[in-house]
């Protein structure tokens, strides 16, 4: 834990288009004394509400909703994308609900503030939830991205983080 120091967001180095859609990144909240985790590359950080904030989409079968929904906070956790593809490909197949993913990928839960987030992590962006919204099918206007992405109905929910600490190693 103490390997990480607070850095501002701004002083965040990669873009997100690197940070989430290229390197990717895990989704992690705490449910009870249960945590999960699962990877994701869609989403962004940006200001809103007068906030720095990230936005992340969680499909509605992820058990790691169920965590989020439960929660105030959840955190970004972001990896060396050369030592930790495997582990993040592993963890974005395979829930939480039929294997206890975190032990069988040999990360370490941290916490700071009560926010898990993985001790093997090149920076952790830990959240307050303020917003949370269902993507409504009747928003989409280009009409090739239902069939393709939605054909099964599994609609994202959008979830709104507040940053509330950015840490680094
Ligand atoms: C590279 C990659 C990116 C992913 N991005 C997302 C995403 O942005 N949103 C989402 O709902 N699922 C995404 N997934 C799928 C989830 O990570 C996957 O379904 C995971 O097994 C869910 O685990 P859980 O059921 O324990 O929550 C992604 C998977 C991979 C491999």
């Amino acid at each position: 834990m103490n390997q990480f120091k607070v850095i501002r967001p701004e002083e965040i180095s990669k873009n997100a288009f690197e940070l989430l859609g290229k390197d990717w990144t895990l989704i992690t909240a705490k449910k009870g004394d249960k945590v999960n985790t699962m990877t994701a590359s869609w989403g962004g950080v940006g200001v809103f509400w007068g906030a720095d904030v990230v936005y992340i989409f969680v499909r509605q079968t992820r058990y790691t909703k169920e965590f989020i929904d439960a929660s105030d906070e959840f955190s970004l956790t972001f990896f060396n994308p050369d030592q930790y593809r495997k582990t993040l490909s592993y963890l974005g197949k395979v829930s939480g609900r039929t294997e206890d993913k975190i032990t069988k990928a040999g990360l370490t839960v941290v916490e700071q503030n009560g926010i898990p987030f993985f001790e093997e992590a090149d920076m952790a962006i830990l959240c307050k939830k303020v917003g949370q919204y269902y993507i409504d099918p009747k928003g989409i206007l280009d009409e090739t991205v239902i069939p393709k992405w939605y054909a099964d109905n599994n609609y994202h929910d959008m979830y709104i983080g507040k940053i509330i600490e950015v840490l680094k190693k």
